[in-house]
């Protein structure tokens, strides 16, 4: 079992993990043990991603467990695809949002589920290739839409959005002290032109700050705000929460693993709701995680992307 800890460890350089096939996905026996898949179940991976957790789901619910896996980003079901093939039918994927779950499962009459798992975040893949748009490290277009095929990029909402509107999403979604500071920053350079590669973004960023965290990329609190705007990341999180609890069998699971304190704020929070605390009315889940899991030191040290993971379960009453 995971570390079991009181205070959320330090967030990590960015807010996702390595999990290319052949890796471990993030905190896999922790999921495993939480989630606890049996022959026969029914599970929904809302963030299939490469199919890392599938693929654990599938061998562990082996012969018949079914999995349906969801993600909005195309690329990501093309992986999960072929890594997932040998599983055949017992494997159903969709390109969906995870906030529609309870619309998809219904028709595709797969109410009730023995358990969810939603692995929340950025996946290598969309952080490491440059015309995704999502990191810092490596320029490129400033994208960041997690489905490329939808919806407006990270550039056009530096367009479109003002000063104060700026400042706002920089500091509630990236908690950035310095928010106004860099809301000037990005407007100013826009008189200019476009802000529209990640490179320009984060050199003016860089440039806006006063100070720079020791260990850390300057920019990384902007580019998590806006990755979160422009994907409706916590707007997500919180229409699938209030789903999901219907679409559970009694006894059915809910394992959640957050990468930031902004979405694990919001899953501790409606977890104790739906388990009858906080005057949350009758109780309808029951919390399996007095504590929140985070990752052995062991997991720590090998995946450094994993040091922010946050793990959460519930049990349907
Ligand atoms: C950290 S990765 C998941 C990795 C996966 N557990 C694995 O083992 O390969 C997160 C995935 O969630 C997807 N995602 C994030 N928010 C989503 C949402 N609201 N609806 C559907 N998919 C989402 C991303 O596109 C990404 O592929």
């Amino acid at each position: 079992m995971g570390r079991l800890m009181d205070t959320p460890p330090p967030e990590a350089d960015d807010a996702s993990q390595q999990n290319t096939p052949g890796h471990l996905p993030v905190l896999a026996e922790e999921v495993l043990e939480w989630l606890d898949p049996k022959p026969g179940g029914r599970y929904c991976d809302l963030t299939v991603g490469m199919g890392g957790h599938a693929r654990l789901v599938l061998e562990r619910s082996a012969p018949d467990g079914k999995l349906i896996g969801m993600d909005r980003d195309p690329a990501a079901l093309e992986m999960a695809r072929t890594l997932l093939e040998p599983f055949g039918d017992r494997v159903t994927l969709v390109h969906t949002r995870f906030s529609q779950a309870r619309e998809v499962l219904d028709r595709l009459g797969m109410v009730p589920v023995d358990g969810f798992l939603v692995d929340l975040g950025v996946s290598s893949p969309q952080l490491d290739r440059p015309e995704r748009g999502f990191s810092f490290r490596n320029d490129g277009p400033l994208d960041m839409r997690m489905d490329p095929t939808a919806g407006e990029t990270a550039a056009q909402l530096l367009a479109r959005m003002d000063e104060e509107e700026l400042e706002q999403v920089i500091r509630d979604y990236g908690e950035e002290r310095h928010a106004a500071r860099v809301a000037r920053a990005i407007v100013e350079a826009q008189r200019s032109g476009p802000v529209d590669t990640t490179g320009k973004l984060a050199a003016l960023v860089a440039r806006a700050l006063p100070r720079h965290e020791r260990g850390k990329n300057p920019a990384t609190r902007t580019f998590q705000a806006l990755r979160i705007a422009v994907n409706q990341e916590l707007d997500e999180l919180e229409q699938f929460l209030a789903a999901a609890t219907d679409c559970l069998r009694p006894g059915g699971r809910l394992c959640i693993i957050a990468f930031h304190s902004l979405e694990d704020r919001i899953v501790k929070r409606r977890l104790r709701t739906l388990a009858g605390r906080d005057g949350g009315g009758p109780a309808r889940l029951r919390i399996l995680t007095k504590h929140v899991v985070v990752p052995h030191n062991d997991e720590r040290v090998r995946n450094r992307r994993s040091r922010s993971a946050r793990l959460r379960a519930a049990e349907r009453l």
